[in-house]
């Protein structure tokens, strides 16, 4: 019996009375890449939000890397989110997330993230801080960041949302390049509103009526 990535049977999602996700069921082998597109406000950033443990479903059954409790499937996933979501931090604190991670780790995420040109041009560098929600770093820079803690989080899946939606073409190109990169043999989803960005490895999902539809 095969042991899914992720195995979600019928659940349903509302915020108070509007209902989002309405019987959805999606299962994904370990290793698989899933890309999801869809309508604006369709349900796509609720759905990763349970796929990432921070919202349970009100009916059905997640079950992510194994895990039912939402506490165990937040070690499982590393989550990059549309929104800024660092901490008023050190740049190295948003990345390491209080682990003690070596140095050489924390560096290797950020060449992969595209952040090393930037922190060197800092005088206090990876100690940095961010600012109250990120206030101090640009979209940019504060999803790259959000992708070098993702790439150091050593998790077996990972959801992306937009991870390059404020990037200029050049540094997303380069930034989806090194993700391709380290996340292969990982679970991806990824949702995005540009489907030409994904490669071949992707199956294709679009999201109506919170259901899930193979394109
Ligand atoms: N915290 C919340 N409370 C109440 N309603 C919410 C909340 N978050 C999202 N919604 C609503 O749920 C629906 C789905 O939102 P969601 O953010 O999942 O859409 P999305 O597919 O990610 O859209 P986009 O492509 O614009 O990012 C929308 O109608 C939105 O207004
Ligand atoms: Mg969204």
């Amino acid at each position: 019996m095969v042991q899914y990535a992720v195995n979600l049977e019928n659940i349903s999602f509302s915020y108070e009375n509007h209902t989002v996700i309405k019987d959805l069921s999606l299962q994904v082998e370990p290793g698989e890449h899933i890309g999801i597109v869809g309508d604006s406000g369709c349900g796509k950033s609720t759905l990763l939000k349970i796929l990432a443990g921070l919202y349970a479903p009100d009916r059905g059954t997640a079950v992510i890397a194994g895990e039912h409790l939402p506490g165990e499937i937040r070690k499982q996933v590393a989550l990059v989110m549309q929104n800024n979501s660092l901490f008023p931090l050190s740049i190295r604190d948003n990345i390491t997330c209080g682990h003690n991670y070596p140095d050489e780790m924390v560096w290797a995420a950020c060449q992969n993230a595209s952040l090393v040109k930037w922190i060197e041009t800092l005088p206090d560098g990876l100690d940095t801080n961010v600012g109250e929600r990120g206030n101090q770093v640009s979209g940019g820079q504060a999803q790259r960041i959000q992708i070098a803690r993702a790439l150091c989080k050593n998790a077996s899946i990972i959801l992306l949302d937009e991870p390059v939606s404020a990037l200029d073409p050049d540094t997303g190109h380069s930034v989806l390049e090194a993700l391709c990169n380290l996340t292969d043999g990982r679970t991806v989803i990824h949702v995005t509103h540009h489907q030409e960005t994904l490669d071949d490895r992707y199956t294709i999902y679009r999201m109506e009526g919170g259901k899930m539809i193979r394109e």
